[in-house]
């Protein structure tokens, strides 16, 4: 049995610097709806192909064969793919390594999550994150570029609570001096409306070249910010998450800080990431990405996939380059690579 157990941890897929890659995000479109300032121009559509759920599928079947526990659903905005409550179920349908039910989750930005959070869970989803930049509707409507999409957004995370999907998160990047300000409101948000409230720092991930350090809010300001509403106590968070955790000192609500600016994580970094149009990304920031669709497309069998896929993985980067003199800016912007 021992010796059974070491195979497979032989097996899990590790990269050079000892790091376990448990976690897959697939996007499976690049697609979106919205036009956040700190993200996207507006001028460029979808530029990548987005492949049949299938071949995701198969990616995902040997990628968990592999050692693969989560898969976080992304985009673009996902919830515009039509067939994706189909493709949850059938990746409920898959097993770890260790005989488990996969732990599914999507990061989506909201819109259509009304409607949608009833089929997803039943269809298995576990759980989801909605971006969400600002809690005052006007400001919102500033940040996305979308002149309804509070009211829509709001339905979407209280209808996410109400069937079950849980725990219900909130990302939302800050940009100093345009919603930093909304970071008290959100602790207020965080209680009521019993979701998790993540501040991330602003990363150089955006079409338009707004970046700069100065912009960023960065965790320590984010802490004293939140102390003007209720002082925040940490909690114990798992090496390989990307937040840092907090309660307020009365115990209600809690809060993460994605800090990959001023406290980076790459060193636990478990991640590996499908573009929708089929490429392996070992790191947000990557200059270059590994085409695993045309594997697919030349016939190739799920064990040259997997041979493919430790390849790539053995090429993981170390960690990011943010704000160094020796930053390349990675090969594609966040709309086209997930979060
Ligand atoms: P869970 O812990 O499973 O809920 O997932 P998560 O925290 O990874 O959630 P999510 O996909 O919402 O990621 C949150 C944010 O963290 C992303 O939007 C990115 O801004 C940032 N992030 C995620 N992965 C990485 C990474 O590999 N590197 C860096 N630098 N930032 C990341
Ligand atoms: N820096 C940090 N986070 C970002 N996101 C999008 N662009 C950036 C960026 N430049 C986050 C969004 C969304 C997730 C997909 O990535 O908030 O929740």
């Amino acid at each position: 049995m021992a010796a059974i157990a070491e195979l497979a941890r032989d097996t899990r897929l590790t990269d050079k610097y000892g790091r376990a890659i448990t976690d897959l995000r697939i996007a499976i479109t690049d697609r979106c709806n919205y036009k956040c300032v700190y993200c996207r121009t507006g001028n460029q559509g979808a530029l990548y192909a987005e492949l049949p759920f299938s071949d995701y599928l198969r990616i995902a079947r040997v990628l968990t064969s592999l050692g693969i526990t989560k898969v976080r659903i992304t985009g673009g905005e996902p919830l515009l793919r039509h067939g994706v409550v189909e493709f949850v179920r059938e990746l409920s349908r898959l097993r770890t390594m260790d005989g488990e039910a996969l732990d599914i989750a999507i990061t989506t930005n909201g819109h259509l999550l009304a409607e949608m959070a009833q089929p997803l869970k039943d269809a298995g989803l576990r759980r989801v994150t909605v971006s969400m930049d600002a809690v005052d509707a006007e400001r919102f409507a500033r940040i996305t570029r979308v002149s309804n999409g509070f009211q829509a957004v709001l339905a979407g995370v209280r209808e996410s609570r109400r069937v079950g999907l849980s725990p219900v998160k909130i990302n939302c990047v800050l940009l100093r001096g345009f919603n930093d300000d909304q970071i008290p409101a959100f602790g207020r948000f965080a209680r009521e409306e019993g979701v998790v409230v993540r501040f991330i720092e602003f990363m150089p991930l955006e079409e338009e070249r707004v970046w700069s350090p100065d912009i960023v809010v960065r965790l320590e300001q984010i802490l004293e910010r939140m102390a003007e509403f209720r002082r925040l106590m940490e909690i114990p968070h798992e090496r390989s998450e990307t937040a840092r955790r907090y309660r307020f000192e009365d115990g209600a609500g809690e809060i993460g800080i994605i800090a990959p600016v001023s406290h980076p994580f790459c060193g636990h970094c478990s991640r590996v990431r499908v573009t929708s149009d089929g490429k392996i990304r070992t790191c947000l920031f990557s200059v270059f990405d590994h085409d695993l669709a045309s594997v697919m497309r030349r016939g190739g069998s799920d064990d040259d996939m997997a041979a493919f896929i430790r390849k790539a993985i053995q090429r993981k980067e170390a960690r990011h380059h943010i704000g160094e003199p020796d930053f390349v800016p990675a090969s594609r912007t966040m709309v086209h690579i997930g979060g």
